[in-house]
């Protein structure tokens, strides 16, 4: 007999941040994210140091998570871990910690796909303001996705558009390591643009069928517009600094917000969702607001804390699969790619 009424513990290890959180049905109890500081001097993250370092963090995170929440380990109805997509090595540690979690407790385990979790976070009850009704759309924008979703239910997603190469978030980052930025570069970038000029440079797009995205000629013709401007002006990329991030952002924004255009007009949907990693950017966030202004529809962006990786997300995507009855047998395995949906 299942007691929904019992907290879950959420487990994230896909990448580079080993988090943990304690939910109560949709509402946060605690969740600490241990982030690792070990990649940004390679300008990237290395998998082997990341596994590493997730088992170094793994169970200081958990017990602190449990300890904010006050929550015991005896009190736990069921365990959720992020099953992929991501890192083999990474997602390993996760998910063999929470197996031996839920093997011990005797308590149910719950897979949870990472990219349906970005989404559901803004189901999570302090999620930052209302919530969006179903169906909605989002825009799922990440270090390793970029995705246009219609939302019909929880456990029902189905996928208008996607990039056919990069990820936006990867073309935030290569292009600040080229501008000699640290990793992660978005936020850098962020930064930086908010003192600059948006419309002073522009960038490539290229043209793809249907609702899908194409980063890589961007961050190409990126790469040539730097080296030729140096060449010519030897000390141009730091002199501009400001004015090459904020177009730069600038245009990753439209070529993202002029396929969410289309998809909210063509399906007629009026509630429209940011998640992933890059929906922390300021910039796409205002973005966002005034498309909404224009296309007379509400717009849902989360709160920062759930826009990057974190266990609550995970969380809230476990217990609407617990409530299904959608629970794992313990012999799962990670999985490195993971479409949305299984
Ligand atoms: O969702 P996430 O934390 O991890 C993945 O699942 O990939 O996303 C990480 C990505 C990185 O590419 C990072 O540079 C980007 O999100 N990011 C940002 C900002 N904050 C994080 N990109 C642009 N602006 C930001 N403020
Ligand atoms: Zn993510």
């Amino acid at each position: 007999m299942q007691n929904f009424n019992k907290p879950i513990l959420a487990i994230e290890s896909s990448c580079d941040d080993t988090s943990c959180a304690v939910l109560l049905h949709r509402c946060v109890l605690s969740n600490v994210v241990a982030s690792q500081k070990i990649h940004s001097v390679y300008g990237g993250v290395v998998p082997e140091l990341a596994s590493r370092d997730h088992q170094k963090n793994i169970v200081p995170v958990v017990f602190s998570a449990l300890k904010m929440a006050g929550v015991a380990v005896s009190d736990l109805g069921a365990i959720a871990v992020t099953q992929g997509p991501g890192l083999s090595g990474s997602l390993l540690v996760g998910l063999s910690f929470a197996k031996s979690l839920s093997a011990s407790l005797g308590i149910p385990l719950i897979g949870v796909n990472h990219m349906e979790a970005h989404v559901l976070a803004h189901l999570i009850d302090d999620a930052g303001g209302n919530k969006p009704s179903f169906p909605f759309i989002c825009l799922t924008v990440s270090g390793g996705h970029t995705q246009l979703i219609q939302v019909n239910a929880p456990n029902q997603m189905e996928v208008l558009g996607e990039t056919i190469d990069d990820a936006v978030g990867e073309a935030f980052d290569k292009a600040a390591k080229l501008l000699g930025l640290p990793y992660p570069g978005g936020p850098e970038i962020d930064k930086l643009a908010r003192l600059g000029n948006p419309n002073r440079f522009k960038f490539a797009t290229t043209q793809v069928p249907g609702y899908n995205f194409s980063f890589s000629g961007i961050k190409t013709s990126f790469l040539y517009f730097l080296r030729d401007r140096e060449k010519e002006s030897p000390g141009f990329i730091s002199q501009n600094l400001g004015d090459i991030c904020a177009s730069y952002q600038a245009h990753l924004i439209h070529v993202l917000l002029k396929n969410a255009e289309k998809v909210l007009i063509s399906t007629g949907i009026g509630d429209f969702a940011l998640a992933g990693g890059v929906s922390a950017n300021s910039g796409l966030r205002e973005a966002v607001d005034v498309l909404g202004k224009k296309l007379g529809i509400s717009t849902y962006v989360p709160k920062f804390e759930y826009c990057t990786d974190n266990a609550a997300m995970v969380g809230i995507a476990g217990y609407y699969k617990w409530q299904s009855g959608s629970v794992d047998s313990l012999d799962i395995v990670p999985k490195t790619r993971m479409p949305l949906g299984k």
